[in-house]
């Protein structure tokens, strides 16, 4: 498909001295069910065989129900965007993402997820991606400050992005910085990634409206997460709203008043759901997107020197940044390509809410229909060197991937709604860093990539920032 690109890239020399980039090796066989569940709680990564990196569509049976994962451009479309009604979020998946974000507008459905989109919209709209360069260069600039030169031995890279991460969503979101209340929030998400997002069989077979032992566990922290979100938006609320919306609180505020207090208005409930959501939803998928970045860029040292070239010529004052953010066009190539090998969203699961076909497939009502971008993105028919590390594929001017093969933020009226937030925070964040710091890895030890809601490393390496002048 990317022909141009490919014979380009084919003569490139530095091609083949590239190491391939860590991923699990695809699943041997097909697993009887129980073991198909412990590893899915160990590493979904793992769990797809060969035929799902070469096939338009892969059809099985699971835990008594249809499974289907879609590789096909078009019955992604049909399912994602023309038939999307049909095709809803899992009572698994709701289960275990609601104690963290509530009825926001991750999860929210039919009217109620259009009228939340409707008043979130204008809060995501282009004219806030400079506050948000602005947000992102400051808590860069912060966190280097704050780093000493004897801690640059040895960085836990995931770790100071997570930190660096919510501190520009809260900036963006609330105007307030997290030196309060970051650690409990990271506190808190990090034990849930622990011990309440891994499915167990309960969440997986148990009829939608039966509670399963694990949702035990998950009521708990859901009443601890709802009291340090209403904490925070309490504390936000009781500043007077801006003439001007200064951040996204006020812009969700002011849509709300605009509908004038009525049916339309966020409920208190409501907004701390969205609250949630926004924090949750907007800095752990970039602080994984910058942290794969990071790892791709030290095992790549000549993109990383390209990268630190733009970077050096870029204008990344504060007063400019909101100009230059969007043009990075390498630091902007690194972060898709590094959200093409390790997208953080790393499958998107729907359930067929009534009968359907998808080309020579009759889906059934009740059907899990998976799309995973980590499988698409990787695909043999889709792309060139699929587990390669070619952030040439995403310069400008080269031909860009066939649609629908390549969605790190989904895709149709679903799709992200900070996409572009996140796309201009990591690249600031990466070019600040790389302008002044080379990134080398501490020792040899190969990490490999998990897949638990999100994908992240089995263990963080440490790094090496090297001042470069
Ligand atoms: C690299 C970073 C990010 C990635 C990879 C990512 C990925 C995604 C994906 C794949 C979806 C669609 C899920 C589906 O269709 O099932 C989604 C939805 C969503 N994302 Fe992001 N996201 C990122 C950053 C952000 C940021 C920065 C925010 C907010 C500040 C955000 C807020 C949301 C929300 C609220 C939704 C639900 C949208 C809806 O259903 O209408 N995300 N994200």
């Amino acid at each position: 498909m990317t022909a141009t690109f490919d014979t380009l890239a084919a003569a490139d020399p530095r091609h083949a001295r590239r190491r391939a980039p860590p991923k699990p090796a695809p699943a041997k066989a097909l697993l009887p069910a129980p073991l198909a569940i412990l590893a899915l709680r160990r590493n979904v990564l793992a769990t797809w065989g060969q035929p799902a990196y070469e096939l338009d569509i892969v059809e099985r049976p699971f835990l008594g129900r249809q499974s289907i994962l879609l590789n096909d451009p078009s019955g992604i479309r049909h399912v994602l965007v023309d038939n999307h009604e049909s095709y809803g979020r899992t009572a698994a998946g709701i289960r275990i993402l609601e104690p963290i974000t509530g009825k926001g507008l991750f999860l929210s459905e039919g009217a109620q997820w259009k009228r939340q989109r409707r008043l979130m919209a204008p809060a995501f709209a282009p004219r806030s991606l400079g506050f948000v360069a602005e947000a992102s260069l400051a808590e860069t600039e912060r966190w280097l400050d704050d780093l000493p030169a004897s801690r640059r031995r040895a960085v836990d890279l995931l770790r100071a992005f997570q930190g660096v991460s919510l501190e520009i969503a809260c900036r963006v979101l609330l105007s307030q910085s997290m030196d309060r209340h970051g650690a409990a929030l990271r506190r808190l998400i990090t034990r849930y990634g622990r011990r309440h997002a891994r499915p167990s069989a309960f969440d997986l077979l148990l009829p939608d409206d039966w509670r399963s032992p694990d949702d035990i566990g998950r009521g708990r922290f859901a009443r601890e997460w709802r009291k340090l979100v209403d904490g925070i938006v309490a504390e936000r609320a009781a500043r007077p709203p801006a003439d001007e919306p200064a951040d996204l609180f006020d812009a969700m505020r002011a849509a709300t008043a605009e509908s004038g207090d009525g049916p339309d208005a966020f409920g208190a409930e409501e907004l701390r759901d969205q609250i949630g959501t926004l924090i949750v939803a907007g800095h752990e998928t970039t602080a994984l997107a910058l942290f794969w970045s990071s790892y791709l860029l030290a095992t790549h040292p000549e993109a990383q020197d390209e990268l630190a070239g733009e970077a050096a010529a870029a204008d990344l004052s504060p007063e400019r940044i909101g100009k230059s953010a969007p043009a990075l066009p390498v630091a902007r190539a690194v972060v898709s390509e590094a959200l093409r090998l390790y997208p953080p969203a790393f499958s998107l699961v729907r359930e067929a809410r009534q009968p359907d076909r998808l080309g020579e497939v009759e889906v059934q009502k009740g059907a899990l229909v998976v799309i995973a971008p980590w499988v698409l993105h990787r695909h043999r028919r889709h792309w060139v060197d699929p587990d390669g590390f070619r952030p040439e594929r995403f310069s400008p001017g080269a031909t860009p991937p066939e649609r629908f093969t390549y969605l790190p933020f989904g895709a149709g009226p679903r799709v992200c709604i900070g996409a572009q937030f996140a796309l201009t925070e990591a690249a600031v964040v990466l070019a600040r860093l790389l302008r002044d710091f080379r990134l080398e890895l501490v020792g040899r030890r190969p990490i490999q990539p998990v897949g638990v809601i999100t994908i992240y490393p089995d263990r963080p390496p440490p790094f090496r920032l090297v001042p470069r002048r």
